[in-house]
């Protein structure tokens, strides 16, 4: 690294890591309302603290992926940020505008569309944020005399992340019509080109961790854009099945979706492979774990555990559940959460010039959110194959079930007890960091 300008993402990261507390605070406060520890509903009722906790979470990534590309983009384009002060503009006006529709959740200013409850006229001011960082971006990369496969496949899906925000911005009476677009959204991101934001930064930290040459890290990356769209673009099917699309969908979502895990075995095959064909020994190991542990769990959340609840015959019965809710935490953990954890583990020593790569608690923040993660999805599975199987197999009633299924709540608090041990830690790293130095990042060897 050697951009000065690089250094603006690791507000961004602050900024994310910031938000990824709040998030977890309204985790608890719904795991703790499933127990029956419900003392704040007056003021955040569950739906309230389910929105906030899901908002955030999509909030906290995309500022992950926004600080990443801010670093990635210059080293890949071999020159400095293109108007490096509006960057900083745009990170505070996105800010402001997530405080906005976090507070408006509480005072029931949102829409009641799962993941798309930012009220309309906020959509509009995220799209001009957004238009920004990808003006602040896409120049200095026209303005660039170097371009690599890696860049390119990271602004294209972040154009098309921004270009897909669109159709859950159009307004229908009609609730199979909102319900359709609303998937072009969410699917279409988590499935579709967020695999291309994935795919492009694994690159990123694969060529520099391992050491393997960039046209052999580069030409996995095409394989696993290819394979991503073959897959999840008719894969979206697989949210056509219930509600009042025609019946193609259920062959259509069922096949397409049932190879989208094909992406994320290729991403887990691609990092395992370079990492053993490795020429360098990189002294930041703890960011190659991040890095190989985002492959693997991904296609263990997104992949095997999608996979099991995509066939229409399972889904009828699954739809709905807390089986979506377990696979949910577990994809985008593994996906999405491990990858900005890998960029910042990566970027940090690089941005303060202070070696805390390879320290115990680093290794422990590791282990401790893994093991805690997958013992919340553990928890989320059983609760959920038992309301399956309660409410849906045996028709009792609804509530009666949530009753019964609650013991796995103690059991999934527990194991998120274990898995906020691990965040903390990984803050408490971050922290002790410090702040970047524009002399350190002068002074790094090119290509670093
Ligand atoms: C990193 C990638 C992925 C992430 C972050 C993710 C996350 C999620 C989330 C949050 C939901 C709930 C959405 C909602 O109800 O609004 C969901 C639903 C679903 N996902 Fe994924 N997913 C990923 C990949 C996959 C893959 C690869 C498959 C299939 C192989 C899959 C299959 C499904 C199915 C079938 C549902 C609908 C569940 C239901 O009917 O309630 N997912 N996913
Ligand atoms: C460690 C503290 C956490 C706790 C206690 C927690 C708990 C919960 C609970 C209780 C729900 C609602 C489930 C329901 O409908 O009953 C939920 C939803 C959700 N959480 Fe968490 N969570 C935590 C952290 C996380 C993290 C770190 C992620 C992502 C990496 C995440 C992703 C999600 C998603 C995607 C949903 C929506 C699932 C769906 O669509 O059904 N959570 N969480
Ligand atoms: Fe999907």
């Amino acid at each position: 690294m050697q951009y000065k300008t690089q250094k603006i993402a690791y507000y961004f990261f602050a900024a994310a890591m910031g938000l990824l507390v709040l998030q977890i605070t309204y985790g608890f406060i719904m795991g703790f309302a499933r127990i029956g520890m419900d003392g704040l509903h007056d003021w955040i009722p569950f739906n309230t603290a389910r929105a906030t906790h899901t908002n955030l979470l999509v909030v906290w990534l995309l500022t992950g992926f926004m600080g990443s590309a801010y670093y990635v983009i210059p080293a890949e384009s071999g020159r400095e940020l293109y108007m490096p002060k509006l960057a900083i503009v745009q990170l505070i006006s996105w800010l402001i505008v997530g405080v906005i529709a976090i507070a408006g959740f509480h005072v029931g200013w949102w829409e009641g569309r799962k993941f798309l409850e930012i009220p309309r006229p906020l959509d509009f001011l995220v799209v001009v944020n957004v238009l920004t960082f990808l003006f602040v971006i896409g120049m200095t990369i026209w303005k660039a005399e170097r371009h690599s496969t890696t860049q390119m496949v990271l602004f294209f899906g972040l154009f098309s992340a921004a270009l897909l925000y669109l159709p859950g911005m159009i307004w229908f009476d009609n609730q199979t019509l909102d319900s359709y677009y609303r998937w072009w959204v969410v699917h279409l991101w988590v499935e579709g080109v967020w695999e291309l934001i994935m795919g492009s930064l694994l690159a990123f930290l694969l060529i520099k961790l391992t050491g393997v040459d960039r046209e052999v890290v580069e030409k996995w990356l095409y394989v696993v854009v290819g394979l991503t769209f073959l897959s999840g673009i008719l894969g979206t099917g697989h949210h056509y099945y219930w509600i009042g699309t025609p019946k193609y969908w259920l062959m259509v979502g069922g096949i397409f979706s049932a190879l989208e895990p094909l992406a994320f075995l290729g991403m887990a095959v691609w990092a395992i492979n370079m990492y053993r064909r490795k020429g360098l020994d990189h002294p930041n190991k703890i960011a190659l774990y991040w890095t190989l542990g985002c492959a693997i769990m991904s296609f263990v959340g997104a992949g095997f555990l999608g996979f099991a609840h995509t066939w229409p015959q399972v889904n009828q019965w699954t739809h709905g559940t807390l089986v979506t809710a377990m696979h949910g935490h577990l994809a985008f953990w593994g996906a999405y959460a491990m990858l900005v954890l890998a960029v910042i583990s990566f970027a940090l020593p690089q941005m303060t010039g202070r070696n805390l790569m390879n320290t115990s608690s680093g290794y422990l923040a590791f282990w401790c959110s893994n093991i805690g993660m997958v013992g919340m999805t553990g928890a989320l599975a059983v609760a959920g194959v038992t309301q399956v199987y309660l409410e849906r197999k045996l028709g009792m009633d609804f509530l009666v079930v949530q009753k019964e299924i609650e013991v796995h709540f103690v059991g999934a608090l527990l194991a998120a007890t274990l898995f906020t041990v691990g965040i903390s830690l990984y803050i408490y790293n971050f922290i002790r960091y410090g702040l970047p130095s524009e002399e350190v990042i002068a002074s790094n060897k090119a290509g670093a």
